[in-house]
């Protein structure tokens, strides 16, 4: 599995999107419209590859000169619990660093806690609800 930085509008791009759509937003009957994406065009994207095909992704988007949010997490239903999930974190932290990250932030559907604090996130705050579904910020230090 080769973990990827990919660019913005590219075809591993459109692929990601895909993937995202068919992970986080159908299930919830939510889809991306073109300004959301248009929104996202300075992020950083992350993606880990199986040959050509996306198996796995996320999105970093620089909230300060020190803080980067981590978005848009999901691994392919077929290798999930295979610990793609983790090797793609370590990797976006560690891309979030080179750009001067310290923190890492990130607004965690509910049923991913417990994937994230096992990867040395905690919750910050009350649980809310964001796309329809409960969340809860995360963060981790990043040294
Ligand atoms: C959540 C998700 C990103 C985790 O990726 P993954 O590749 O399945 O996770 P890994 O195999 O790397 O798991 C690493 C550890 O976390 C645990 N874990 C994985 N998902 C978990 C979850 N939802 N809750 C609790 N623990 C979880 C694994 O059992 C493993 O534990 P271990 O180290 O003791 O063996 C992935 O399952 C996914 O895409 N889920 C659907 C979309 C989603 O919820 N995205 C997150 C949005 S915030």
């Amino acid at each position: 599995m080769a973990l990827k930085i990919i660019d913005y509008n590219s075809t591993a791009y459109k692929d990601m999107v895909a993937l995202r759509m068919e992970i986080l937003r159908k299930p919830l009957g939510l889809t991306f419209s073109a300004a959301d994406l248009e929104k996202e065009k300075d992020d950083i994207f992350l993606g880990a590859f199986d040959d050509e095909k996306i198996m796995a992704c996320c999105v970093l988007t620089k909230m300060s000169l020190s803080e980067c949010k981590l978005r848009q997490m999901a691994v392919h239903p077929s290798m999930q619990y295979n610990g793609l999930g983790a090797s793609l974190l370590h990797f976006a932290e560690n891309v979030a660093r080179d750009a001067g990250c310290k923190t890492m932030v990130m607004h965690a559907r509910k049923t991913a806690t417990g994937f994230y604090e096992k990867q040395g996130y905690a919750v910050c705050g009350n649980e809310f609800e964001e796309v329809t579904i409960p969340h809860f910020e995360m963060r981790k230090l990043l040294f």
